[in-house]
Formats: structure tokens, C-alpha cells, sequence
């Protein structure tokens, strides 16, 4: 049955009889030393991927005397010193360490294919890509291909908790099974290693940002490097979260003071340790003096100070601090927009050379839609890591088909204009004026023990996408969604185009049904799933993300209000300031607006509200009746999966928009137009 259990590394045999043979040629002889785990993993994939793929097992060679006609080669100058004798070896030059080549080259007149890498995770990498290409179904011939990663720290921050659950998470329980670690390696782990490496993961944070300092205990570092040992043939490092009070809530100091000398010999002991379980432990996330959590400023210290403390006890090992930038004050009177870049941008070049800031895309709390976070391009003298929620808190869970890669291409090709026009987040991610050589993405993860692990089929979308952009964060979300349907469904045009289509309008269609017009945070307050802006108490209120009254909707985020459009550059501070230039996807966000204010389609605010509303509901209807046309063309395991789902994805866009609508009625006190069938006061 097609349980969604092998994600996009399904291998499915290749049914076009011409395109089989023509791969088949290609595969005649195998010739891979292996002389690492790493190189042992890539073979091992390569022989899955040709036995499912081709049904057929290619005679294995082992030396270069043997080589003939269609053999595939793979390997580094290392595993294959015949390497350098041919064509392609000066072309490694072009590539960094984890970079690969796939050609077609000519040995002694033989055509032969060679997977070459400067490393061995660069074969891994190369191996992935050459079974993606048989995936996908392309040709083989003539085959050119030089790539490496834009960014160095591809990351997944999981959020899992040490008991087992998951904060945010939809698709089951934690994968870790602490329990039972270290000695006991879940195959599973191996195959969640195994698809991470498929779009170049390589680091893993395996505990939650609502830390447990529990989790730096000797016993739960041996748990740790259970895992460690699982995943470095994959490439893939791991990196716990530290908690700031950890020296006093397991070191038995009476501080966390990172000024205490104790202190600092406390972090630098601990990181001993953890190098000596774990070689190559790849350093600690932080949530500090945020929603609760302890940090510097408990000691008057700035979050350089603190970050730093961590970064010079890692430094020696060769260690890595992603700090977050998530801060907000829980104070009405503050914009929370505002906060993240007040608190950051005056610390710009006062953090350690192994220390990267992490915002979120955006500066409220991953919303459905957001603008970019304006610590981009404002902090040239610090490496920043963006952080993405692949997990869909605010996005329908795991019960929505949201396709995200439109999402993350939206902010990562936004223009700061921070170094003038073209500097996109996705170049400042890149180091865009080479000040600090460190570059790195990442993304809260979707996974669980669910079976097919993301819960709705098309989560795995999201996490594969996820990890494209991470190598490359200026390929298409179109493409890459491409990519994934093909492997994971069919490359057949009538199956890839009704996908396509689902795909690409499903973010949007989201947006409508929930938060359109720049409005934000307006979920349930406790689940964040479905609408509740009518949450009211006396602390933290969705009013105070919506301000919605009789006369106007939306907050005044201008130079008139609080000011966010000014953290932005010229001339994107002007387009979001002026009313005129501001997309109408951010009206609300930026503006705030009567509600007899004319939209561009010369409707008003209320009027084009509804339609947004109306709409979004409609286009979940539509992706409906497109995934019905499926019926018979895909496995009906997966076909009814979805169905079921978007008929309940259809029922929550009407909660949804029936919810609001009604909601902001009480306050707008205008009709729904007649042309719409009316709410239903339920
Ligand atoms: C959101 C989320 C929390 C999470 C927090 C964070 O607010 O709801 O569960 O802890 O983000 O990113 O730190």
C-alpha cells in the first residue's frame, strides 16, 4: 500500500521501455570504492535507487583496468585516484567541499558516467541528484552538472520536547526515542538521515527552543551521540539548544551570570564534555529573555554578551551559536513588530565570529503572510540565519494543503535594498558584502511519528522544499514543487499539472480564507488553528493585531504610527509608508484603513475583505474538483488521503471566513453583498 512512508526516495520502476533501456545502458558496470561510511551510505542508496528504478543490478568493478562501455563511476581524487587522469578532475576546482559533478565523460573510448565529488558527503550529495534525475526522468546523455550549496549551515530546528511530544507539531510524536538511545538506533532514524541528505540537510537541532537544561546532562549527551553516530555518514551534524540557566539548574552554581568567571568555566567544561562524546557536535541554538525563557539581560547583560559566552567555549572545537532574534515585549503599548530590530540592530558587529543572529522571515511570529524581517540587511557585520516554520502552526497544521515554497521564495527573493537594488534576503543570507563567510537557513521541521511523517501528504512538499532552498535559495518554488510531484506521484502531464496547479495556488488560497489584506494573528489563541479574532483578555489580544472598530480596521505602522515602516530601507520604507505603493497584501499590516476606503479594483475596504474571504473558500473548491481529476491516474491510498483532507480543509475555510466575517460585521455594521450565499450563524 502507498502509505507516503518513502517520501520523495520512492524509486518506482521506470515504465516507458525505451527510457529503461536507454538508462539501462548507462549502468551496465558500477565502479565505486568505498573507504567511508559516507561512501558506503552513497552506494547503498545508488543500488536502492537502480533496483527499484531499473529493476536491474549492474555487474560491480573494482578497478579501472576493468572499466567498459556504460559504466558509472563514483567518488572523490581519495576513493578514485584514477580520478585525476581524467576530464573532469579539473573541473573539482569549481566546486566547494560539498559540491558535486555528475558528467559524461570518455575513458580509454569508453563512454562512461562519473559522480565526482571533492568529499565524500559531495558523492552522497552527487549520488541524490543523479537518482533525481532518473526520477524525473531525464536524459542521461551528454550530462554536465556542477553544484554546490550557497549556504554552509542547512538547518532543521525540531522542536521536540524530552518527554516525547512535539510543540507545534501535527504529525505525531518525536522521532527520538530517548528512551531507548543510545543503544537502541530506530531504523527510522536512517531513513529520516537518508531523506535530509536528499536535498542537503546537514545539521539538526534535535531539542526544542523552550529548552530543557536536562538536555546538557551526561546522560542525555550519551542519548545524543546515539544519534550523532546515525547521521554523520549523512553529513548531518547535530546541535542541541542550551538553556541560559543550565549552570544553575544542572551545574549546582548559583548564577548564570555570564560575567561569573564560574560561569564561563561552567559553558567551557560543558563543551568539553559534549567534544569528547560527540566530535562533532555542531554547537547550540538559544532562545534567550523571550516568552519567559532566561538569558543575559536577567544580569543586565546585552544578548551579544550572552551569545558570546556560548560562542567562546565552542570556538576551540570549531562550534557554531545560532541565536535567536524571536524577542517581544509583552506590553501592550509596544509594537511587537518593532522589537526584534530595536533590540538587535545597535548590537550589529559586537557578535563573536561563530555566532549567527536568527530572526524569524518575519517580524511577528510566522504568519501566513508576512513582510520580511527588517534585521535583513540591517546587520551587515553579522552573519544572520533565517528561521522558517516548515510545521504549520499558523498554516492549517497538518490538516491544510499549503504548499510553502511559494512562502519562502516570497521572502527570499524580497529586495532590502540594503546594498542597493538586487540585495534580496536571499544574498544577505548569502554574506552579500563577504563580511563574516558564514551563511545559513533554518526551518522548524514538520515531522512526527506519523507514518508517512508530516501527517498530510503534501507537508512532505514543504519539508523537501524546505531543504532545496537551504542548498539554493534562489531556485523557483515552481520548480522545485516540479521536482517533488514527479517523485512523488508521476511525471505524467496529466497527473503533474492538476498537482502543479493545487500547488501553486494553495498559499495564497489561504491567505484569503484567513488573513487576508495584511491582517495577521487573528488564530485561536491557544491552538492557532482556525479564527478567533475576538480573543480578548486583558493581556495580549488578537484587537491588538487587528484594532479592529466601527470606523476602521488594520495599525498604523507608518511614520504616524509605530514607526515599522521606518526600519526598512529607502525605497522600501517609502513604498510600505505611502498609501499609495503599499501592496494591497500588507494594507493591513502597514495601514490603517475606514472601511469605506477605495481598494484599487475601486471596491471598498469591507467590500474587497469579502471577496477575499468568498474567494479563498472558492479555491479550496477548486483544488478539490482538480485533485478529483486524479481519480484513477494515482494509487487510491493517496488519492483518498488527500480527498478526505481537502473536503475537511474546505469545511475549516468556511469556519474561517464565516468566523471573520461575521466577526468584523459587528463592527463594520455592512452587509455581506447579496451575490454571496450568507454566513451561516452557527
Ligand atoms: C511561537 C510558537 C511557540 C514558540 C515560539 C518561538 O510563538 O507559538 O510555540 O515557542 O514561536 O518561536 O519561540
Amino acid at each position: 500500500a502507498e502509505n507516503g512512508y518513502e517520501l520523495w526516495l520512492r524509486y518506482q520502476p521506470i515504465e516507458d521501455a525505451s527510457l529503461l533501456d536507454s538508462y539501462r545502458q548507462k549502468h551496465i558496470a558500477l565502479f565505486v570504492p568505498v573507504s567511508s561510511d559516507t561512501l558506503k551510505a552513497a552506494k547503498k542508496e545508488l543500488q536502492l535507487g537502480l533496483r527499484g528504478l531499473l529493476n536491474y543490478s549492474s555487474q560491480e568493478i573494482a578497478s579501472w583496468n576493468e572499466l567498459k562501455e556504460g559504466t558509472l563511476i563514483a567518488g572523490t581524487p581519495r576513493s578514485l585516484p584514477g580520478l585525476k587522469d581524467t576530464d573532469v578532475y579539473r573541473k573539482l576546482d569549481r566546486l566547494t567541499e560539498e559540491g558535486y559533478l555528475i558528467a559524461s565523460s570518455h575513458i580509454e573510448k569508453k563512454a562512461v558516467t562519473i559522480i565526482a565529488a571533492r568529499t565524500d558527503i559531495g558523492v552522497l550529495y552527487g549520488v541524490f541528484r543523479y537518482l533525481q534525475l532518473m526520477q524525473t526522468h531525464q536524459s542521461l546523455a551528454h550530462l554536465d552538472i556542477a553544484d554546490s550549496p550557497k549556504l554552509k549551515y542547512r538547518m532543521l530546528n525540531h522542536w521536540d520536547n524530552l518527554n516525547g511530544t512535539v510543540e507545534r507539531g501535527y504529525a505525531g510524536y518525536s522521532l527520538w526515542n530517548w528512551e531507548r538511545l543510545p543503544r537502541y538506533k530506530d531504523p527510522r532514524y536512517t531513513d529520516y538521515a537518508r531523506a535530509n541528505a536528499s536535498i542537503g540537510i546537514n545539521g539538526i537541532v534535535l531539542n526544542n527552543v523552550n529548552a530543557e537544561a536536562k538536555s546538557l546532562r551526561t546522560d542525555w549527551l550519551v542519548k545524543a551521540s546515539g544519534l550523532a553516530d546515525v547521521f554523520r555518514p549523512y553529513g548531518i551534524k547535530i546541535y542541541l539548544t542550551a538553556k541560559f540557566s543550565a549552570p544553575k539548574e544542572i551545574g549546582g552554581l548559583d548564577t548564570a551570570n555570564p560575567k561569573d568567571e564560574r560561569v564561563r568555566q561552567w559553558w567551557k567544561d560543558k563543551v568539553k564534555e559534549i567534544y569528547g562524546l560527540i566530535p562533532d557536535f555542531g554547537g547550540f541554538l538559544v532562545k534567550a529573555n523571550s516568552e519567559g525563557q532566561p538569558g543575559p539581560q536577567d544580569y543586565g547583560c546585552s544578548h551579544a554578551e550572552g551569545a558570546n559566552l556560548l560562542g567562546e567555549a565552542l570556538e576551540p572545537y570549531g562550534g557554531i551559536v545560532f541565536w535567536r532574534a524571536f524577542v517581544y515585549q509583552n506590553e501592550r503599548h509596544v509594537d511587537r513588530v518593532v522589537t526584534g530590530y530595536n533590540e538587535f540592530k545597535p548590537l550589529d558587529g559586537q557578535f563573536g565570529k561563530n555566532v549567527f543572529v536568527q530572526p524569524k522571515n518575519g517580524p511577528i511570529d510566522f504568519q501566513p503572510r508576512e513582510p520580511f524581517h527588517p534585521l535583513f540587511g540591517s546587520m551587515p557585520d553579522t552573519p544572520l540565519a533565517m528561521e522558517f516554520q516548515i510545521t504549520q502552526e499558523n498554516l492549517g497544521h497538518a490538516g491544510h494543503l499549503v504548499y510553502l515554497g511559494t512562502l519562502f521564495e516570497e521572502t527570499l527573493q524580497s529586495d532590502t535594498y540594503a546594498n542597493g537594488k538586487g540585495t534580496t534576503v536571499s544574498k544577505v543570507l548569502q554574506n552579500y558584502q563577504h563580511t563574516h563567510g558564514m551563511s545559513a537557513l533554518a526551518g522548524v521541521p514538520n515531522v512526527g511519528t506519523d507514518l508517512n511523517w508530516t501527517g498530510h501528504l503534501f507537508g512532505q512538499a514543504n519539508w523537501y522544499a524546505f531543504g532545496r532552498l537551504s542548498w539554493n535559495p534562489d531556485m523557483h518554488a515552481t520548480d522545485i514543487a516540479a521536482e517533488w510531484v514527479k517523485m512523488t506521484f508521476s511525471t505524467k502531464q496529466e497527473v503533474l499539472e492538476p498537482i502543479l496547479r493545487i500547488m501553486s495556488m494553495s498559499r495564497e488560497a489561504y491567505v484569503n480564507y484567513t488573513m487576508p489584506l495584511g491582517l495577521n494573528h487573528i488564530m485561536n489563541y491557544d491552538t492557532h488553528n482556525g479564527p478567533e479574532p475576538w480573543h480578548n483578555d486583558p493581556v495580549w489580544t488578537a484587537f491588538d493585531y487587528h484594532k479592529v472598530t466601527k470606523d476602521s480596521i488594520g495599525v498604523d505602522r507608518t511614520m504616524q504610527g509605530s514607526g515599522a515602516t521606518r526600519q526598512y530601507h529607502s525605497p522600501v520604507f517609502d513604498k510600505f509608508d505611502d498609501l499609495n505603493t503599499c501592496p494591497e497584501s500588507y494594507l493591513l499590516w502597514f495601514h490603517r484603513l475606514p472601511w469605506d476606503y477605495k481598494l484599487k479594483s475601486g471596491k471598498t475596504l469591507w467590500n474587497g475583505l469579502v471577496d477575499h474571504y468568498y474567494k479563498g473558500v472558492e479555491e479550496v473548491r477548486q483544488m478539490q474538483r482538480l485533485w478529483d481529476t486524479l481519480k484513477g491516474k494515482i494509487d487510491n491510498e493517496r488519492f483518498r488521503h488527500v480527498a478526505t483532507l481537502l473536503k475537511y480543509q474546505e469545511q475549516e475555510a468556511i469556519w474561517w471566513r464565516d468566523g471573520c466575517l461575521l466577526f468584523f460585521q459587528q463592527y463594520s455594521g455592512r452587509p455581506i453583498p447579496s451575490q454571496y450565499e450568507q454566513p451561516a450563524h452557527s
